[in-house]
């Protein structure tokens, strides 16, 4: 039997939270309850023990006084971490990693896919603090079931009605269901610009932040995969569970990529691989009166177009990125048939506020029958569950 922790906050709706228990039970999951000391100040923790026929956990150093570090087994233990009804302030927790309690400090646990349901306040919903901390919750990968508008506790109507119990339940069903669909498949990513050097200090780079590379990755992870992810210099934190192989130029990232490629059934090739270095690379540091006039610069190797010589990618799907300034799909369709790809994603770089080192992105998805799809303005998370599930159905095809 599968183990899934539900935890309690003290919104008002938290009567709710003893529908969402029954209904996983329902569905075959053992529960265990943990609530934080506000939550059982509104509803006894014993009713909550009574229902999931285990003791709630309420006080991080509770009475057992057993070897094992509760919260730590426990993180072992679940398939998921629901959070219904969550609080502003639960959620400003988790969102800067204080863990004060059981249930924050569990959050920090574990590895398992975590799914939270606010519930407050419309003003307290739409405060700037709330919702920048929502948004870092989903960067960080929890996945959030969005309140509604509706009929709230302050006798208002507003947003920041917690959804039915019926829609957290599914919710929490998918996100299991989607937490093995890439189970036994490796994903291999690269991410982040290429660095190509003119002496030992100064270098021709771009502007990629890395971070669709790596929001892939962690979309790729979540799914079940291993994760190979080969990138150039970012100051991004990996996530967690991710393989980095770390590399500087395009040279480093080709030879890195076709050392994994035989591994690997995905390969995504987020990176913005510099096209070409400059033709010499002093030993030591150009001195200002040294300076040449002009740079020479010589062709990187196009690590895609490599691949796409017979023999080098059966099987596996091969999603290409493309960053373009004009005629973004034309462009993007002769790079997916030129480099052979399964899927090209491709984006308008010279727009502001989307694509490099923002946080949000707008693309055009474009498979190989020349289907096009494209993506509203939304965080590159979101992009990236958009381009994993076209890879998912990719996958299936190659079987
Ligand atoms: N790419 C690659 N090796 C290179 C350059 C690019 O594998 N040396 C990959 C990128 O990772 C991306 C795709 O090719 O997935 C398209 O990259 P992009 O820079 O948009 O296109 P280019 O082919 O470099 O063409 P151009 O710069 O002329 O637009």
């Amino acid at each position: 039997m599968k183990k899934i922790a539900l935890g309690v906050t003290s919104s008002v709706s938290i009567y709710k939270a003893c529908e969402v228990l029954r209904g996983f039970q329902k569905k075959g999951f053992d529960v265990q309850v943990i609530m934080t000391p506000n939550a059982a100040q509104l509803i006894s923790p014993r009713l909550f023990s009574a229902l999931s026929g285990k003791k709630t956990a309420v006080d991080l150093f509770g009475d057992d006084d057993s070897d094992r570090i509760a919260h730590i087994s426990l993180a072992e233990e679940i398939s998921l971490l629901v959070i219904a009804p969550a609080t502003a302030n639960i959620i400003a927790k988790l969102a800067s990693g204080v863990a004060d309690d059981f249930l924050s400090t569990l959050y920090l646990a574990v590895r398992c896919p975590v799914l939270v349901a606010p519930a407050m306040n419309e003003a307290m919903y739409l405060h700037p603090q709330t919702q920048a901390n929502i948004l870092r919750l989903q960067t960080a990968g929890v996945e959030l079931v969005l309140p509604e508008m509706g009929y709230l506790a302050c006798k208002e109507e507003g947003w920041g009605r917690l959804v039915t119990p019926e829609k957290i339940i599914e919710h929490g069903l998918a996100l299991l269901e989607k937490s093995e669909s890439l189970k036994r498949r490796t994903v291999l990513v690269t991410a982040g610009p290429t660095r190509e050097p003119l002496d030992p200090v100064r270098f021709l780079s771009n502007r990629s932040s890395g971070k669709m590379g790596y929001a892939l990755a962690g979309e790729a992870l979540r799914r079940g995969a291993r994760v190979i992810l080969v990138s150039g210099p970012t100051s991004l934190y990996p996530p967690p569970g991710a393989e980095l192989r770390p590399v500087e130029t395009a040279a480093a990232m080709a030879r890195e990529v076709k050392k994994n490629l035989s591994r690997a059934d995905v390969l995504i090739m987020a990176a913005a691989v510099a096209d070409f270095r400059p033709a010499d690379r002093s030993e030591q540091k150009v001195k200002k009166e040294e300076a040449p006039p002009a740079l020479k610069l010589v062709p990187t190797e196009d690590i895609l177009a490599s691949l796409a010589r017979p023999g080098g990618r059966s099987k596996k799907v091969i999603v290409g990125f493309a960053a373009e300034t004009r005629d973004v799909i034309a462009n993007a369709s002769r790079k997916l048939r030129e480099k052979k790809l399964d899927l090209i994603v491709a984006n308008d770089v010279s727009r502001e506020g989307i694509g490099f080192d923002s946080d949000f992105n707008q693309v055009v998805i474009i498979d190989k029958k020349g289907a096009v799809v494209e993506s509203p303005i939304v965080s590159k998370r979101e992009i990236s569950r958009l381009v994993m599930d076209r890879v998912e159905v990719l996958l299936g095809r190659k079987k």
